[in-house]
Order: structure tokens, then C-alpha cells, then sequence
């Protein structure tokens, strides 16, 4: 550890030496795409909280946002060729001083001579000396994404280590509009976040497929009404986002959420119950790890209504009849479709916490419970949760009170340990 004085300021470990505080030094890279301006919106996320960026465009990304932008929001010289300030090295410092390099966008021709590491320009040069963790937010049109050149580069870069998120579906450059788009940058700033957090190099869910499931599912009774909860799946987006940020390929199952894709998975999105359990039988058929953390509604009506239901003065209103629901958990739990897979339930209780816990975690038969309270003020829709994790193997692991992304962190160590 260096001398000095250290303070924890969550995420990071700043530290400060006399009146110097060392930031944590982000390299962003910026190859030659329409999405360029949007990294700009990026680069403030990671200024304005404290982070010290170097900006390292392509020739071609000046094409569409100019230096003095970068350099002006940076506070930093920009330079895209390795023949500026030679006497600095900047082919080598840039790279080996970063603590994270970003390249958003990353063109189909980023991608390419990054995994064939190609050193013809100041961003590659950068990449090969970098041995801190590197993301790559790639945007392009839907038919190079989908090409297999393009696809083989980014499973070259994935394997040694690089965590590329999955571009967005949406509009395109053009009227054309399908998948390629930059994700959301606030989005690519939570995985770095999550990444520089986490301060390592190689991602440890690297090469897992985890499959969560997030949001409540909605029973309908006519085209207008339906029985519902009140989770607002903040927490199983976290758990998407963190396993996304640790190197896994993530489906996530969505159910009336309303929120925003997390940048890089899979998102499915489902209504009712049994779509819910089709869509995770179906994602979990090559998972490691199964997390659901989506509130199921154990009923549905029996019977739909395909016009709205009228209310009649004269009757009293007609009894609502339910049929239960599958109970997802404990049959994905009792037919784990690969030997190893890591099944893991949420619980929300009211009373008797730990106790109801425990009998709820042997009847679904998965290996760990993540078990929190809940109430009119508690959990529902709020950032920050409290649990105790709950393992088949008697284990017990108390989360305290914090961001639902602490949280994730502490369920996808435990999948880790156990997956490894
Ligand atoms: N779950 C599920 N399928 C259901 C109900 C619940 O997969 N039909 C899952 C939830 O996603 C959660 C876990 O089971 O991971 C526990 O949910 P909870 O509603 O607490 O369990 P229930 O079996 O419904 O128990 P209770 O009688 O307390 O409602």
C-alpha cells in the first residue's frame, strides 16, 4: 500500500497524499461514429465525479466531434497519433497510467484492430499497453454488427478479458432503426463505474451466461385491469448491471418494469407469469447462474375477460375466481437444466424474517435466499436495500443498508464461490 492517508469514498479508493488527491485516470477512446457526440455526455459523467480523463480519439472521430471539445471537457491535451509529444511516450504512458480505458463508440473498425492488435494509431498503441480493465460500448449499423467478422473480433476481445457491451436496439444513423446503437451513455458510465469499483483486471463472471429476472408480473382481468405488486425491479436491473460489469453474458427477463435496458444484455420483456416462466426456461437452458428476483404473482384469474368488465347497480360484484400460478423458482430449482448451476431466490417478508427465510429456502430448493424485509416504507422502489443472504449450505450473509447495487455485488460473490 502507498503511504499517505486513505479515504474510502464509495466507489473508490481515493488517495490523498498532503493536498493531492489521485483520481482515478480514465482513458476514453473515441473511434469514428455519429454516436462520437455522445461521448461527450460520458466524459462529463466521469469529470463532474471526479475522475481524471484523457481523451484519445481517431483521426476519424475528429471527423464528427473536434478536439478542442474533447480537450476543453477533459481539461487534458488531445492527440490521435503516437508523433505528438514524443518525448512523453504518450504511445506507452497513456496506456500503462490508466486505471480504466472505455472506447465509446467502438466502430466495427475499432473492434477490428483492437483484436488484431493492430498499433497504427495513438487509441490502438493505447490499448495494447493498457493492463487495466478495458470496455468497449460499440455502435454501428445492425448488418456490421451482425457480421461474422465483427462478431468473431468481439468474441476475441471478450475471451482475453475485455468486457464489450451489447449495443442498444433503437435508431439508427439514418431512418433505419435495430441493433447497434450506442447504448445509453449513463448506462455505459454505470459499468465502468461498477468496473473501476471493483478494481480488477480480469472480470470473474467472464464466459458465464446469468439469466435474472426483475419487475412484478401483472395477472390481467380485462383489457384494462389486472392483478399486480409493487416491485419496481431496481433491484434485479442492479443485478444485471453489476453481472454485466464482471464479464457475463446477461438475459434479463423483465416484467413491467418501465425502466431503461442496462447497457449490455439480453432484456426479455414478459407480462404475466407464465410468460415469465417461458422466457426463463427457456434462458436458463445453458445459464451458470439463475438469480429471480422478480415478484410472480402466485394467482391468476381463472378466466379472462376480452371486454371490459361492467359494474352492474343492481348486483353485488362477481367473486373473482384464481387458479395458481407455476412456482418458477422451485421448478428451475428441481430441473436445473446443467449440472452446477447456481439458482438463486429473493424473499420479501414481513415478519419473522429469518425464520420464514429458512422454510421458504428448503421448499424451493435453490442455493442461496436473499431475504429482506418489507412494508409501506420499505424496499419497494427505493435505491438502497438491507438482506441477509441465506445459503443451502447453512450459511448466513448479512448485507447492510446501502445502494441495491452493493447488494448485487455481494449475491454474484457468492455465485462466483460457488461457480468456481
Ligand atoms: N417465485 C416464483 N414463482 C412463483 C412465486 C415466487 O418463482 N409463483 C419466486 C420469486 O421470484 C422469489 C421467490 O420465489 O425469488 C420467493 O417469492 P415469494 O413471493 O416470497 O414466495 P412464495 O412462494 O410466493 O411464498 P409466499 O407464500 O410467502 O408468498
Amino acid at each position: 500500500m502507498l503511504p499517505g492517508l486513505w479515504c474510502v469514498m464509495e466507489p473508490y479508493v481515493i488517495r490523498v497524499r498532503g493536498d493531492t488527491v489521485d483520481k482515478p485516470r480514465v482513458v476514453l477512446g473515441v473511434s469514428g461514429g455519429i454516436a462520437a457526440y455522445k461521448a461527450c455526455e460520458l466524459l462529463r459523467r466521469f469529470t463532474e465525479s471526479g475522475h481524471d480523463v484523457r481523451v484519445v480519439p481517431t483521426a476519424s472521430a475528429l471527423h464528427f466531434v473536434g478536439a478542442a471539445t474533447w480537450s476543453a471537457l477533459s481539461g487534458n491535451p488531445v492527440s490521435t497519433e503516437v508523433w505528438d509529444d514524443v518525448h512523453e511516450v504518450p504511445h506507452v504512458r497513456i496506456g500503462q497510467h490508466a486505471d480504466l480505458v472505455v472506447v465509446a463508440p467502438a466502430t466495427a473498425d475499432t473492434l477490428a484492430r483492437a483484436a488484431h492488435g493492430l498499433a497504427d494509431d495513438l487509441l490502438t498503441n493505447t490499448l495494447l499497453t493498457a493492463r487495466c480493465p478495458v470496455v468497449f460500448a460499440p455502435a454501428m449499423h445492425t448488418e456490421m454488427w451482425e457480421h461474422p467478422a465483427t462478431q468473431e473480433n468481439v468474441a476475441t476481445l471478450r475471451r482475453r478479458g475485455a468486457i464489450v457491451i451489447e449495443p442498444a436496439v433503437g435508431r439508427l444513423t439514418g431512418v433505419d432503426t435495430g441493433k447497434g446503437r450506442l447504448p445509453d451513455p449513463v448506462e455505459i458510465f454505470e459499468v465502468c463505474r461498477r468496473v473501476l469499483a471493483r478494481g480488477v483486471t480480469e472480470p470473474d463472471l467472464k464466459g458465464r451466461h446469468v439469466v435474472v429476472s426483475a419487475g412484478g408480473t401483472r395477472e390481467p382481468l380485462d383489457p384494462v385491469r389486472f392483478l399486480g405488486n409493487r416491485s419496481s425491479g431496481k433491484q434485479g436491473y442492479a443485478l444485471a448491471r453489476t453481472a454485466a460489469a464482471r464479464g457475463a453474458r446477461v438475459t434479463l427477463v423483465a416484467a413491467n418494469t418501465g425502466l431503461p435496458d442496462p447497457a449490455g444484455v439480453d432484456v426479455v420483456q414478459v407480462g404475466t407469469a407464465v410468460q415469465l416462466r417461458e422466457a426463463m426456461l427457456k434462458a436458463a437452458a445453458d445459464a451458470d447462474a439463475v438469480v429471480m428476483a422478480a415478484a410472480v404473482a402466485d394467482f391468476r384469474p381463472a378466466a379472462y375477460a376480452s371486454g371490459k368488465i361492467k359494474k352492474k347497480d343492481d348486483q353485488d360484484p362477481a367473486p373473482i375466481v384464481l387458479v395458481r400460478n407455476p412456482d418458477i423458482l422451485a421448478e428451475i430449482s428441481a430441473d436445473r437444466a446443467r449440472p452446477g448451476q447456481v439458482i438463486v431466490g429473493f424473499a420479501a417478508e414481513t415478519d419473522d424474517v429469518l425464520a420464514n427465510g429458512r422454510v421458504k429456502l428448503a421448499r424451493k430448493g435453490c442455493d442461496l435466499l436473499v431475504v429482506n424485509e418489507v412494508g409501506e416504507r420499505k424496499t419497494f422502489g427505493s435505491e438502497e436495500n438491507e438482506a441477509v443472504v441465506l445459503g443451502a449450505d447453512g450459511s448466513e450473509t448479512p448485507v447492510p443498508h446501502g445502494p441495491k447495487e452493493a447488494l448485487a455485488e455481494v449475491v454474484w460473490d457468492l455465485v462466483g464461490h460457488r461457480l468456481t
